[in-house]
């Protein structure tokens, strides 16, 4: 069987990386790239360290507007599955990488398979909503992470093809926790302690892209002081052309969107993690780090529900207040992501296609 996987930004190369190396021991495995996430290190590196196949195409369709990126990806997308005649497209997460690739491949009536289905934040204004909610409903597989997920996706009426099978995530972390313990000089190279820092990230486009929401953010990181923040490229633009840069430069270590290993390592060693990415919420929890997330909703209420997750929105007081106050009770900490064998899962499911 010739599967196609489609990705094209961060957050799918490391969802990629375990379900790959596992698809290639029995089937035939095609990677394309559609080229969304295209500097070295928001790409590349993560090619290099995961050691993931390299793609076999690259759509160079770079940045533009969600219709034009998704547009350009769609036309590019088409003619390879035309080409190539795959028997099944896998496409990960919500962006618009997922989107495009699934409908291009069920329009030319190939299945999809979607990893990481039935997620949801109930907010149409979030892009990556709307790229999930119709990702799902034309996709043949969907895999999902959570039981929520699962939930997610019979109140929206689709009843069949749904099979929980854990967060693919855990894989990836699992995989790569020990060799990045090993690897990973990144505490030496920022000179921090374990447990003394506190780690940011921030990019999401309700944040970035709103000018009261990243100055509060902005505000309580230099008040909160000892943040380490990798700087995502959307964000950098966004700070500088609101001219908050240099205030929050002066106060806090910002420093390079970094690789993956050293991501891990930095996030299991800091007090706290403050961010609004879906994919640092689960990882502090897996790593028993506390987390402040900057948004009003999450799709990883389980995160929120053990208590090791607090929503806090955007408001400064509400930041600085969690950042120094928050705290998980220990015990109540139950492993709600899986067990690491999702990509083991998801592959014998594929091959009953058969
Ligand atoms: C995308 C996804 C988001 C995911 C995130 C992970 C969508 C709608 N959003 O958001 O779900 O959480 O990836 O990072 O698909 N840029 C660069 N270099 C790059 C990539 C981007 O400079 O390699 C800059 C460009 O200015 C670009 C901006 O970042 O316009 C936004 O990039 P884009 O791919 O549109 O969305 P992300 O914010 O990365």
């Amino acid at each position: 069987m010739k599967i196609a996987s489609i990705v094209g930004a961060r957050p799918q190369f490391i969802k990629l990386a375990p379900l790959s190396k596992e698809i290639r021991k029995f089937f035939e495995e095609l990677v394309i790239h559609t080229g969304q996430h295209y500097d070295y290190e928001m790409n590349k590196q993560f090619f290099d360290e995961l050691k993931i196949p390299e793609p076999d195409y690259n759509l160079d369709v770079g940045s533009g507007t969600h219709a034009e990126q998704t547009g350009k990806m769609m036309m590019r997308i088409e003619k390879i599955l035309q080409k190539e005649e795959p028997e099944l497209v896998v496409v990960f997460g919500d962006t618009n990488s997922t989107l495009a690739g699934a409908l291009a491949s069920v329009k030319l009536h190939i299945p999809v398979a979607h990893v990481e289905a039935g997620l949801r934040c109930f907010d149409k204004k979030v892009p990556e909503e709307i790229n999930r909610i119709l990702t799902d409903h034309c996709s043949d597989f969907l895999f999902c992470p959570t039981k929520t997920s699962v939930e997610n996706l019979k109140k929206e009426g689709i009843k069949e093809n749904i099979h929980l099978v854990g967060d693919i995530m855990v894989d990836t972390l699992k995989q790569n926790l020990k060799i990045a313990e090993q690897k990973s000089r990144i505490l030496d190279k920022l000179k921090l302690e374990p447990g003394e820092y506190f780690l940011a990230t921030i990019h999401r486009a309700e944040n970035t892209d709103n000018y009261e929401n990243l100055k509060n953010i902005t505000e309580a990181f230099c008040e909160i002081k000892k943040i380490v923040l990798p700087l995502h490229p959307r964000t950098e633009k966004k700070l500088k052309e609101y001219k908050l840069f240099e205030k929050l430069c002066r106060n806090i270590k910002i420093i390079p969107p970094i690789s993956y290993l050293d991501m891990l390592i930095l996030e299991k060693n800091a007090k706290k993690i403050l961010t609004d990415s879906g994919g640092i919420q689960k990882e502090a929890y897996i790593l028993k780090v506390p987390c402040i997330t900057l948004r009003e909703k999450t799709e990883w209420v389980e995160t929120v529900e053990d208590g090791w997750n607090i929503l806090v929105g955007t408001l400064k007081e509400k930041i600085i207040k969690n950042a120094n106050k928050f705290m998980p009770n220990i015990e109540d900490h139950k492993m709600r992501f899986g067990d690491g064998k999702t990509s083991e899962r998801i592959t014998k499911i594929i091959g009953g296609l058969r």
